[in-house]
């Protein structure tokens, strides 16, 4: 944090105006220098209120995901917060820190995404200022084989995000995507650096529709996509998601290092959307069409085919009733 970022905490944390004497003393510098500080903040969109000399009330910070717009609202102890205003994707920042040996939990955040990127080489739709698109750097000591479930952990900790601020009931389709009411309103794209049985980093990235309104949905999503906002009918507080997803993931995260996907299973399958239905799986062997049981403690979704049960990891899941039949 620089010296802005420390003004910001002790305004915060202030109940009455501080002085720009007292700020000078204790970011050791001149009053001058204070009042740059503050000037810079004001032009940043921080409404700061007062004069050096009566003192300074911050009346509002702007609607942002950078570090000191978070810090309020952390509660874990993941708070390594890179920013972006805008960024091509925050997968590619991720990924450096992460080979230049960025500690577990740090995230890149920005506010908007010239090449923001979803599965399967589809592009990921981010306009700037209302949702959320985040990557976070993960150094899970597991065998590879069990690294796609942490893209199933990191969906759970979506679903408990959006169950703390709003009354919605988010479904998860496997293997990654976070509905509403049969629409898509958050993604999850996990990326994987490793050697043959060593992970060096995993790469989560996650985007959440936020507060968007319909028109923030270009027309081939209109029907397949949703915001919070639009499903809920209120605006999100976009600091304490952004805080809550953080506390959500990490949470889910240790459980997962300690005790395994098995621990989150039965949770994960009452969130199911496609429990019971029927599915065209393009798995890596074929198309395959089947009955979806569920899925099993690794992960994998369990199939009841036509010529018996089957596992699929990792593929694309069409219901062919579309996604409106998806609860
Ligand atoms: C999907 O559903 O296809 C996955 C979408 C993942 C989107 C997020 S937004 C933050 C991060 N940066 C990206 O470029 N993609 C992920």
């Amino acid at each position: 944090v620089g010296p802005g970022g420390q003004i910001v905490d002790w305004l915060r944390g202030t109940a009455g105006p501080l002085s720009g004497a007292e700020l000078a003393r204790r970011l050791g510098c001149s009053r001058a220098a204070v009042w740059k500080q503050v000037a810079a903040l004001r032009r940043a969109g921080y409404d700061i209120r007062g004069t050096p000399s009566a003192g300074y009330v911050l009346a509002a910070v702007p609607d942002r995901l950078g570090p000191s717009e978070l810090a309020p609202y952390l509660r874990g102890s993941w708070r390594r917060v890179e920013w972006r205003a805008e960024i091509d994707s925050t997968q590619h920042l991720a990924r450096e820190l992460a080979r230049a040996g960025a500690e577990e939990g740090t995230v890149v955040i920005a506010e908007s995404q010239t090449g923001g990127r979803g599965r399967l080489g589809r592009r990921w739709h981010s306009p700037p200022g209302v949702n959320l698109y985040c990557s976070l750097v993960l150094r899970p000591s597991v065998p590879l084989a069990t690294v796609p479930s942490v893209a199933l952990v990191a969906g759970l900790a979506v679903v408990d995000a959006v169950c703390e601020v709003t009354a919605l009931r988010p479904a998860l389709k496997w293997p990654n995507d976070v509905l509403v009411a049969g629409r898509k309103v958050a993604g999850i794209l996990t990326e994987l650096e490793a050697e043959v049985e060593r992970v060096h980093h995993v790469i989560a990235g996650i985007g959440v529709n936020l507060n968007g309104g319909r028109d923030a949905f270009p027309p081939e999503l209109a029907t397949k996509a949703t915001s919070l906002r639009l499903a809920s009918g209120r605006e999100v507080h976009r600091a304490a998601f952004t805080a809550g997803l953080l506390a959500a993931l990490e949470a889910r995260y240790r459980r997962f290092l300690a005790d395994g996907f098995a621990a989150m299973r039965s949770e994960w399958e009452a969130h199911s959307a496609l429990t019971g239905k029927e599915v065209r799986v393009t798995a890596p062997e074929g198309e395959v069409t089947g009955r979806v049981l569920g899925i099993d403690d690794d992960g994998a979704l369990r199939l009841a085919g036509p010529r018996g049960e089957l596992r699929v990891v990792g593929s694309e899941v069409t219901v062919p009733d579309g996604y409106d039949r998806l609860r």
